[in-house]
């Protein structure tokens, strides 16, 4: 893939707010252009030599700071791996436009600044100039997402100061423990200038081994599995427990899919995003190109799950690929946009299964606030797999935080239950009900309000 085509020559087209982080980095690949007023700035920072990560700000219009309540900001990190979180978080769940580029009334950006980013290189219109150049490891996503954030700190001016959040779905959180770790280190040590306040965990895979046992007692609860096809998928999830333990990761994952494929046949074709729906009945997923190897199933489906179904409607990789293209004008013009990037998936193969428990131990012994949200409706990353996996938490606070009550909250008008929540010290977990995988697009209105209790909102 070409860099984009000689930054300079694009000078006099582009406002004053251009500048070339290039000039001080002394790479000729960094770059940062905007709106005229401010409101929005995205550019690309080259992480390594010839990987290049793109990002997207928004300035909330509610924005209002005080030294007792600072405005909060959420770095948004999509899944897959390989998912675009500049397309798919931004204009599917919580962004400021929907696909149609109508305004959501839902948008996090009433609550708090946005950033997305297309994490990591070679994700949406991130890019590397040779594929060897991708990571393979959760933790290299963390160092360039961590050079990126030294990076913003100087192109998003308000970020040093303002109470900074990651935000991660499926994944991605894999990304936030990690990066949450990398970004603490490099705070600790005097590297990085931002005032880390809290990660937040939506219905994120922080331990393969959880939710692959999860599946079936849960499946055979909801009558999508009966015994028979129960005691079939109990061996497989027991062969990736044996593979995890023993460090196969690789041959794991294999197997995982093999469950994936067997909990499909015999379940009518469970959704595994959301039990109450089936895979095949999305009109969306019937357009995506068959594709040969399984596991790139799921990594499509992830995105088609959260596809329009209304036939009128713009679908994201058109604006992707048109308009939203058109006016950042800094993608390479032979990027071609895509929801989930296979190239990205397939070179974590070795980390995918790999868990990420330590690093949240790690976050909450720093003091950082972590919050866990967990649809309940969701098969792949269910939420008694995330239960499972906080009481392996080494944290001195889980048998406390496991004894408490939990809180039930209530959204708009409606009167049902819409949430439950649990707090003790900085720990917190949030039940979502009638929620699959994807919260905010599920429940807009109760994510909404998590977000703004989540980042202590001033607009909250
Ligand atoms: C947003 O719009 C939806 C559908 O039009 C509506 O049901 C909902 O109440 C609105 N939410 C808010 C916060 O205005
Ligand atoms: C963690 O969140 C709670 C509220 O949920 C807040 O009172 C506390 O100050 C936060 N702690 C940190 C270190 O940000």
């Amino acid at each position: 893939m070409d860099r984009p085509c000689c930054p300079l020559a694009l000078l006099p087209l582009l406002p004053l707010l251009l500048c070339l982080a290039s000039l001080r980095a002394g790479s000729a690949a960094s770059i940062t252009t905007g709106t005229p007023d401010g409101s929005e700035r995205w550019g690309y920072v080259e992480v390594r030599p010839k990987a290049h990560l793109f990002w997207w700000y928004y300035k909330s219009p509610q924005r209002t700071s005080s030294p007792a309540k600072p405005w909060p900001t959420v770095l948004w990190l999509q899944g897959g791996p390989g998912a675009s979180g500049v397309g798919l978080g931004n204009f599917l769940e919580v962004g400021p436009l929907d696909v149609n580029l109508k305004p959501r009334n839902s948008t996090w950006l009433q609550k708090a600044d946005l950033i997305f980013v297309d994490n990591p290189v070679g994700v949406g219109y991130s890019y590397v100039e040779d594929d060897t150049l991708l990571v393979t490891t959760d933790w290299q996503q963390a160092a360039d997402a961590t050079t990126l954030l030294k990076a913003l700190v100087k192109e998003v001016p308000t970020l040093q100061s303002s109470p900074l959040f990651l935000v991660a779905e499926s994944y991605g959180g894999k990304y936030a423990a990690t990066l949450g770790a990398s970004v603490a280190r490099a705070v600790r040590a005097g590297e990085l200038k931002v005032n880390l306040a809290g990660v937040a965990l939506g219905d994120s895979w922080i331990s393969p081994e959880d939710f692959t046992l999860s599946y079936t007692p849960l499946l055979l609860s909801v009558s999508r599995l009966d015994d028979n096809a129960g005691d079939e998928a109990n061996k497989k999830a027991e062969n990736v427990k044996r593979q995890i333990t023993g460090g196969q990761f690789a041959d794991a994952q294999r197997s995982w899919t093999d469950l994936l494929d067997i909990i499909g046949t015999r379940s009518g074709n469970v959704d595994m995003y959301n039990f109450l729906l089936d895979s095949g009945m999305d009109p969306v997923s019937a357009d995506t190109p068959t594709v040969s190897s399984p596991s790139n199933v799921q990594a499509l489906r992830y995105a088609t799950y959260l596809g329009s179904q209304d036939s009128d409607s713009n679908t994201i990789d058109s604006i992707m690929n048109g308009v939203i293209k058109e006016k950042l004008r800094i993608v390479p013009k032979d990027l071609k946009w895509v929801e989930v990037s296979q190239a990205v998936y397939n070179t974590l193969v070795n980390d995918f299964m790999k868990p990420r428990i330590d690093e949240i131990d790690e976050l909450l012994s720093y003091g950082i606030n972590v919050t866990v949200y967990n649809g309940q409706l969701d098969v792949i990353c269910s939420t008694n797999g995330a239960e499972a996996w906080v009481q392996k938490l080494k944290w001195d606070g889980l048998k406390s935080f496991l004894s408490l009550p939990r809180q039930s909250l209530y959204c708009g008008q409606s009167k049902g239950t819409k949430a439950f929540v649990r707090s003790y010290k900085n720990l917190h977990f949030y039940w979502i009900l009638g929620a699959g995988h994807f919260v905010p697009a599920d429940q807009p209105c109760i994510a909404l309000s998590m977000i703004g209790s989540i980042t202590q909102s001033p607009a909250s």
